[in-house]
């Protein structure tokens, strides 16, 4: 066990840099540390489902590419359902993209904002993508004058929007100008958290070509289910549909979303308005906090920096042994005395409220 193993060597190098990205299932009784929507369906929505679940043929293949679930999301996007291409999460659409982009020869580069959801620069990476961090300001905004530069000659950009973790909504006009100038950047518009930023997307369906509309049914209520898609220019779309694996999304996952899109699309509606009402309630339980920074929270997330920076990972510590999981991103640079913390519902909300009212007496102690 203790030696190499030969093979070892044919292993891609970029690997050795890399971690496992691997969260270990949680029971807590409140979990506000991984961006999900915090309310269960209905018991008449989870009848239906298991009445879906029920008619899946599961001796035979699923749809190869979805077209139930892409003719559903191409009316509400108002496009042909051909530019629309599922993915197991919109993880896999990331990897789909980059992997449609790599090209014998050439050291493909992709530009993100930093810091900004994870995966697109881990995925880079195992694919050998150079990948230019550009910071954000400090008030986390896009820093147009720091992009441009790093936009040259780059292949692909990743823009989550709002942005994970810093909850922050990045300006339109700054994008939409990046986009025009950079016509043969690849431009991925990230809209997992768009539900929360009612009225700011930047969807068009007959936007530029260089512009791709990715978004998730993850934040929105459906994180079990692993669907990720995006609307692309239809060269585009093809060649993501070259590199995807046929079959992706499985017989049960289409089944259950199909049923809740159509049939309980009115809950789904009602879970994101008292979402957005929890998210306010969220905040004014951090704000009113002394010597903590809140800042404006656009996505189903808060970001909040304490001072002095050491106290954020005690604190998060803390906050777990009373069953409260937040998530410590402290250590990002950039993100120093941070935590992120993710909406929960009324009953976790409480749970950390009261467990952040004890905690200053015990950090004086
Ligand atoms: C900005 C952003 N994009 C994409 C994802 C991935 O979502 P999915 O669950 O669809 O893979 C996440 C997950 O947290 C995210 O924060």
């Amino acid at each position: 066990m203790t030696n190499a193993p030969p093979w070892r060597v044919r292993l891609n190098p970029a690997l050795e840099g890399l971690d496992v990205y691997d969260v270990p299932p949680a029971t807590a009784p409140a979990r506000m540390h991984a961006n999900e929507s915090p309310e269960p369906w209905s018991a008449a929505a989870m009848r239906d489902v298991a009445a879906a679940i029920e008619s899946v043929e599961l001796n035979r293949y699923p749809d190869t590419s979805g077209r139930a679930l892409r003719a559903i999301l191409g009316e509400r996007h108002g496009v042909d359902p051909s530019r629309i291409v599922l993915g197991n999460g919109s993880d896999e659409i990331i990897f789909l993209l980059l992997t449609a982009l790599l090209q014998p020869g050439h050291r493909p580069r992709v530009v993100i904002p930093t810091p900004t959801f994870v995966m697109y620069a881990h995925s880079a990476r195992v694919l050998g993508f150079d990948v230019t961090g550009v910071p954000l300001r400090d008030d986390f905004e896009l820093d147009g004058d720091a992009m441009r530069p790093a936009l040259e000659d780059a292949t692909i950009c990743f823009l989550a929007r709002p942005n994970n973790p810093t909850s922050s909504l990045w300006d339109a006009a700054l994008i939409q100008s990046l986009i025009a100038e950079f016509p043969d950047t690849i431009f991925v518009i990230d809209e997992a958290y768009g539900a929360y930023a009612p009225g700011t997307s930047l969807y068009a369906p007959d936007g530029p070509s260089n512009q791709v509309h990715m978004a998730t049914l993850s934040k929105v209520g459906l994180a079990a289910l692993r669907i990720g898609y995006c609307v692309a220019h239809p060269t585009l779309a093809l060649a993501l549909n070259k590199c995807r694996h046929p079959y992706n999304i499985s017989a049960t996952t289409l089944a259950i979303a199909q049923t809740l899109l159509t049939s309980h699309a009115r809950e789904l509606e009602a879970h994101l308005e008292r979402n957005l009402r929890r998210r306010d309630q969220l905040v004014e339980i951090l704000r009113a906090l002394d010597d903590v920074e809140v800042f404006p929270a656009h996505g189903n997330l808060a970001l909040c920096r304490f001072t002095p920076p050491a106290r954020a990972t005690p604190l998060a510590r803390s906050l777990a042994g009373r069953g409260v999981l937040v998530k410590d991103v402290s250590d990002i640079p950039g993100l120093e005395g941070c935590l992120r913390i993710s909406l929960g519902l009324e009953g976790e909300l409480r749970a950390l409220r009261e467990a952040l009212a004890d905690e200053p007496a015990r950090d004086r102690s």
